[in-house]
């Protein structure tokens, strides 16, 4: 019998092809040789039957089977069968060898003067029963004519039940990827020949159906992922050529549709398909319906709700567009710390410094905050906006000790940085807060401010510190520095005696002789043990009189005080912390003002300041404007009565301008010898200034005197003017004081002078 071996099907039957079919798929053990040139010999086990088949150059193939039926008929289903294995050994072993150039050439001239339909009747005439190989073929050459249909060809390759249902499996699988690679070859290919329009066909029709099957069979998502990303990619690229209006609004329904989908996944590596088609959608229209499909996302889709949130906020500042529901809000707002690490580490950094404008800053935990502030320092100085890198420099300095972020300040603006230093130690008493004395050291180590570096260094008395910068001041400060470690020898010594004080110095000994100041140390000693016998403290059983801080120690108006200041930095922009609480308390109304204008980079002249400090008055009088005695805090009355029975004088000594109206309120202005209010001192506490008038009002010795304080401040204040201290509230934050107590209903003033001797 003798046929066309690649139109086989027009020879026969479709009964008689059916039959032969049949026997190609029950043949399952055959050897299929070519003894020579257009020869070939079938010869099959599994059932047995055996043809010879010869080729001939104008592709016709005669066979001849050994069977009975061929010899009387001239065919039988054997022969058409082993044609049938031989074209598909053909086919196959063609499509391994890579076509020649020249063949290929030949070939694409063929196909591009064809349409569709002979397209697909010439695919299906030559591999039939090869879907996969069809595919191929197609997606090769679709390109090639007038209307490619590639969703079709997609559709018609993914294995579907009769309901419509995808039956991916790993193997067919691996068929619809290669198809889908190679279509996806194609269009780099015509995107380097500048065939856009082509390029965003192909594109279409493969991220449509790459998203379709990676939602509809998550399974195999992983692997689908590969085509995709590539698909993304080449569709960004796209994005970046000059395209037509037309095609630019192609690609922007198709974003649009795509992204809107639900189960739509943001790939990690690639460029989200709205931020592709960014820079062309320029009508007022078209960015609202991007934005609002952001923002419903940013509301919906929680697993990705950062992504969309964070493309939210970009076209809030690319786009002008303000978002005005409350939960994308809500949203923007409890995400912002987030946002702007995402903004920050894809670069965007105009969108992290716009981000920051939405920052509540008393919303955000410290730490959190610090955090964002940084993303803004970072981003601030990429887009050299020197400005803004010593705003956010200076704020992260000063309210968060931030030492990298003042190295940033001093390159940028050096007298800010200066003026951090003076502020911190001002607000900072040595050993207070390690970081502050961190920032300190290293700022003035870094001004060269050697003075100041030696000063504090003394003043916390870590020695491991001043071995870490002594090699700075040993020059220019050496008799300064011999003072210092002897005087924290001599203390050692005097503390632990000879064993244990030897074994306690021994680093510094070793470091003394390191640096040469090992004998002018010796010498200082020398001299110390000669004079220094005993201490000079004053002496608990002398004490004669106490003196009582007003605010948060006999009245609890402390608060109102922190609560007018709140309501005053907002009306000046800014929402002061807890934290300002403690830098407040104990100091004068002007003193507090200038500390917080400071903390929050507010600039007033003097006559603003002084109109700011008067509005906060009138806030505070009106909130205390109902006090009463039942307002005096819990112990007071008896603590001042019993005061008075064990024979001690009694004074007040507040900051406040107020004091002697609200002891008025209270009822308890005539309990006292002296009242010493914010009218009385010039110096603000930490200076002592008020608590050494008031012993002199007592006419006591300040040896002689307890004062009663709630105020860091004012503890140092007391201890300064040469007073014991006593301290109402957190232990940590009154660390200096001699005695800690809650309140003063938890002791009683005999306690008091029995804990102090
Ligand atoms: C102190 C308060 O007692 O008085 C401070 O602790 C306050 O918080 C200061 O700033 C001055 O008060 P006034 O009433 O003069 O503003
Ligand atoms: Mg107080």
């Amino acid at each position: 019998m003798k046929v066309v071996l690649f139109d086989i099907e027009s020879h026969f039957t479709p009964a008689v092809m059916e039959e032969a079919m049949d026997l190609v798929r029950e043949t399952n053990e055959y050897d299929l040789t070519q003894p020579e040139e257009g020869f070939y010999h079938f010869i099959s086990r599994q059932p047995d039957y055996h043809v010879e088949m010869a080729f001939k150059s104008d592709g016709t193939v005669s066979a001849k089977c050994q069977c009975t039926v061929f010899k009387r008929t001239r065919q039988c289903k054997h022969a058409l069968a082993a044609l049938l294995m031989l074209r598909d050994h053909i086919l196959r072993s063609r499509r391994a060898k890579s076509k020649s150039k020249h063949e290929n050439l030949l070939l694409d001239d063929v196909l591009k003067k064809m349409t569709v339909t002979e397209l697909r009747n010439f695919i299906s005439t030559h591999a039939q029963s090869h879907s996969a190989f069809r595919a191929e073929i197609l997606a090769n050459y679709l390109h090639l004519i007038k209307k490619p249909d590639y969703h079709h060809l997609l559709l018609d390759m993914t294995p579907m039940d009769k309901f419509g249902t995808i039956k991916l499996n790993r193997n067919n699988l691996k068929t619809v990827r290669n198809i889908i690679g190679t279509l996806l070859r194609q269009a780099q290919q015509l995107l380097k020949e500048k065939a856009l329009s082509e390029t965003f066909q192909i594109l279409e029709a493969t991220l449509h159906h790459l998203y379709r099957l990676s939602i509809k069979v998550p399974q195999f998502q992983e692997q689908l992922y590969t085509e995709l990303r590539l698909a993304l990619r080449i569709f960004d690229t796209l994005c970046h050529q000059s395209m037509a209006p037309r095609l630019q609004h192609s690609a922007f329904v198709l974003a649009m549709d795509i992204s809107g989908r639900e189960g739509y996944t943001f790939l990690k590596g690639t460029k989200p398909l709205l931020l592709s088609i960014e820079p062309f959608i320029l009508e007022e229209k078209s960015r609202l319906a991007a934005f609002q499909l952001a923002e419903k996302k940013a509301i919906l889709d929680s697993r990705q709700q950062l992504s969309w949130a964070s493309i939210v906020m970009r076209w809030m500042r690319l786009w002008d567009i303000r978002s005005t529901g409350k939960p994308v809000k809500a949203v923007l707002n409890r995400l912002m710390p987030d946002i702007l690490q995402e903004l920050s580490r894809q670069g965007d950094h105009e969108d992290v410094i716009y981000s920051l404008h939405f920052v509540q800053t008393d919303t955000y935990p410290k730490t959190i905050l610090k955090g964002m502030l940084q993303a803004g320092l970072r981003a601030a100085r990429q887009t050299g906006d020197r400005a803004l890198v010593s705003r956010l420099a200076y704020q992260l300095s000063l309210s968060y000790l931030d030492t990298d972020a003042w190295d940033i300040l001093l390159e940028t603006d050096h007298e800010s940085a200066q003026r951090i230093l003076k502020v911190v130690k001002e607000y900072y008493a040595p050993a207070t807060d390690e970081v502050a004395d961190q920032l300190l050291l290293r700022g003035w180590s870094a001004t060269g401010d050697k003075d100041e570096l030696l000063g504090r260094l003394n003043a916390i008395g870590d020695m491991n510190l001043l071995i870490r910068f002594d090699d700075q001041l040993k020059t220019s400060h050496r008799t300064q520095l011999e003072d210092v470690y002897a005087t924290h020898i001599y203390a050692t010594r005097e503390a632990y005696g000879g064993v244990i004080a030897r074994q306690k110095l021994s680093n510094i000994f070793g470091h003394l002789k390191s640096i040469d100041l090992s004998a002018g140390v010796a010498e200082k000693l020398k001299l110390m043990d000669k004079k220094n016998k005993g201490g000079t403290g004053p002496q608990a059983a002398d004490i004669r009189g106490f003196v009582f801080d007003l605010d948060g120690v006999i009245v609890d108006t402390a608060v109102h005080h922190f609560q007018s200041w709140k309501i005053i930095l907002k009306e000046l922009g800014a929402d002061i912390t807890e934290e300002d609480d403690h830098h407040t308390r104990g100091a004068s109304r002007m003193e507090s003002l200038e500390y917080l204008l400071t903390r929050y980079g507010i600039k007033l002249t003097h006559e603003e300041k002084e109109m700011w400090a008067a509005k906060k008055n009138e806030v505070y009088l009106e909130a205390i404007e109902q006090i009463t005695p039942r307002d005096l805090l819990p112990g007071a009355l008896a603590f001042l009565i019993d005061t008075r029975k064990a024979g001690l004088k009694l004074a007040l000594g507040s900051a406040s301008k107020n004091a002697r109206g609200v002891l008025k309120k209270l009822a308890i202005e005539d309990r006292f010898d002296a009242i010493l209010d914010g009218n009385d001192a010039k110096e603000s506490k930490p200076n002592p200034e008020i608590f050494t008038k008031a012993c002199e009002a007592l006419q006591l010795d300040p040896a002689e005197v307890v004062v009663f304080e709630d105020a860091a401040k004012g503890v140092q204040a007391a201890l300064a003017a040469g007073c014991h201290a006593v301290g109402l509230g957190d232990p940590m934050a009154l660390k200096e004081a001699d005695i800690v107590i809650s309140g003063l209903d938890q002791s009683t003033p005999t306690l008091i002078i029995e804990q102090l001797s």
